[in-house]
């Protein structure tokens, strides 16, 4: 009998680190949770002070971006071009399209096309 009293030592041990363990985890991860990526509230803000006025709120497009023929932002024509294709719209405008490469940072251009891509989840 005195033999598996180590044993039961090592159990006891094992189980405490696994009881640590979990409890760690249980306190970092809403804490990373808390944190997600790039400011969804900065970008709602972006949009709507600087492309809402053309593209409208929900990027279907202004009574003044109608007139512009701006297209539907929710739309596949929009939603299929590339990251990279979008980003460079937003940075240097296209036709009416204005450049902003000089009133918004590099970050800022890549959450306006994230933002872009949730208008169209959103549809
Ligand atoms: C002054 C009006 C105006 C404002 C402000 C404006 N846009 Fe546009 N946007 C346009 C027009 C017009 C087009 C169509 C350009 C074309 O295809 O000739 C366009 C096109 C686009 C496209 C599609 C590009 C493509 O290749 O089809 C995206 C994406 C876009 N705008 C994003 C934005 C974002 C993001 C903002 C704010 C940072 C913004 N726009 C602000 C007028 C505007």
């Amino acid at each position: 009998m005195s033999q598996d009293k180590p044993q039961r030592h090592m159990v006891f041990g094992t189980l405490i680190l696994l009881v640590l363990f979990v409890g760690l985890t249980l306190i970092v991860v809403p804490i990373v949770q808390a944190n997600p990526g790039p400011d969804s509230a900065a970008s709602t803000a972006t949009f709507r002070t600087k492309c809402a006025m053309c593209h409208g709120q929900d990027g279907a497009g202004s009574a003044v971006g109608k007139s512009m023929n701006v297209p539907d932002l929710r739309s596949s024509a929009v939603q299929k071009l590339p990251d990279a294709e979008l980003a460079q719209v937003i940075a240097n405008g296209k036709g009416g399209m204005p450049s902003f490469k000089n009133s918004l940072s590099e970050d800022q251009i890549h959450s306006m096309v994230s933002y872009v891509r949730s208008l169209h989840q959103k549809k």
